[in-house]
């Protein structure tokens, strides 16, 4: 079958390679064989096969992955052949607190991921996908779905009324846009552009900053509020976007420090974060069980993923260059 591996360590768009490799193993006691439909790109992906995440080479990328299942082993009872599954971000972690592990056992990163035709593993590294859902809307989950899910819902307690305040267009902002909605919250979006900012208001979102031409968008955001503050920050930029989300949020609320698009370490302003005494929360994407939460939540509310362009597995470096260019909306598709 085929996938695609990193062809060199630190990889590099350019190394990236369509491989053939071994067909996938017959499934043991408590495993299923998933034949792979899609997976979807996420920037930790990029990390990866970018070389700023160092992975050995000849790692087959992707963290998110959806299909269907082509058969199970013995004392499976969770699926059945013909069940339509999605990934999970963290194979170990099933419930209860995050593991210590972090990214060792994250698949496309310390071990293989997605980027292949078809994988044979235990039960537990996929859940079910939503009712409705096309392989490529499912693929989007794992990652970029989740964690906003658990950004709004589980450390925070997004409800009617709420402020929520995202930051750009990419996967999780869109899916956080999105959720946020549901729950009956007030949304402000930011984007670089225009165009972007009239899809954000299509989607349903309330006040719009382009955070390009308003640098000083955190007191822009709290003026929109009328001085209260928002509720919670889906914090995807990092330390040169938490200054501003920090001058956003209102008293007692809580920024959800998610990403680093704008780098891995910075200054903090420790005096206003005492003084509006904020709950700055990191968090790395979540547990299976959150993900089957966030399945049922889906399925209640009719969400669909934002999927803005969709690309062939063979050309997976042209779907990254698409990314990094900032083109896309939302999510990027991998039809495998
Ligand atoms: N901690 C976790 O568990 C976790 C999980 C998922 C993602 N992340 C992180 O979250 C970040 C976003 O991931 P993603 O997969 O959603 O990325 P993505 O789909 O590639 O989204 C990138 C988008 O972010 C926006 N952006 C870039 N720089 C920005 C800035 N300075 N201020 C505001 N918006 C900015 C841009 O939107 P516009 O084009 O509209 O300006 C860009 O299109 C990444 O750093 C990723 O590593 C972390």
């Amino acid at each position: 079958m085929k996938a695609v591996r990193t062809g060199a360590s630190p990889s590099t768009l350019e190394t990236l390679e369509l491989v053939d490799i071994p067909e996938a193993a017959a499934p043991g006691p408590g495993e299923i064989t998933v034949a792979l439909k899609a997976s979807s790109l996420n920037f930790h992906d990029f990390a990866v096969v970018s070389g700023m995440i160092p992975a050995a080479q000849g790692r087959i990328p992707m963290s998110d992955g959806a299909g269907e299942v082509i058969a199970v082993g013995s004392n499976v009872n969770e699926f059945a052949v013909g069940d339509r599954v999605v990934s999970t971000f963290f194979p170990d972690w099933l419930d209860g607190a995050p593991p210590a592990t972090a990214f060792r056992g994250v698949p496309g990163d310390g071990i293989d991921g997605y980027a292949r035709e078809a994988i044979t593993a235990p039960t537990t590294w996929f859940t079910r996908a939503p009712a409705g859902y096309s392989y490529a809307e499912a693929a989007t989950l794992t990652c970029a779905g989740l964690t906003a899910w658990r950004a709004l819902f589980v450390d925070g307690s997004t409800k009617p009324g709420d402020i929520v305040l995202i930051q750009g267009t990419g996967g999780v902002s869109i899916f956080a846009l999105q959720f946020a909605k549901a729950a009956g919250a007030t949304v402000i979006a930011t984007s670089s552009s225009a165009e972007k900012l009239n899809k954000l208001n299509a989607l349903g979102a309330d006040h719009l900053i382009n955070y390009k031409e308003v640098e000083a968008w955190g007191p822009h955001a709290l003026a929109l509020t009328g001085g209260r503050g928002v509720d919670t920050v889906v914090e995807i930029g990092g330390p040169g976007t938490l200054d501003q989300s920090m001058l956003a949020t209102r008293v007692g609320g809580h920024i959800a420090l998610i990403g680093v698009l704008t780098g891995v370490a910075g200054p903090v302003q420790t005096a206003l974060l005492m003084a509006k005494n904020l709950r700055v929360q990191g968090l790395t994407v979540g547990s299976r069980a959150q993900q089957l939460a966030m399945i049922a939540g889906i399925e209640a509310n009719g969400i669909k993923p934002v999927i803005s362009d969709t690309f062939p597995l063979a050309d997976l470096a042209d779907a990254f260059r698409h990314q990094i260019a900032n083109k896309h909306f939302g999510k990027i598709a991998v039809a495998i």
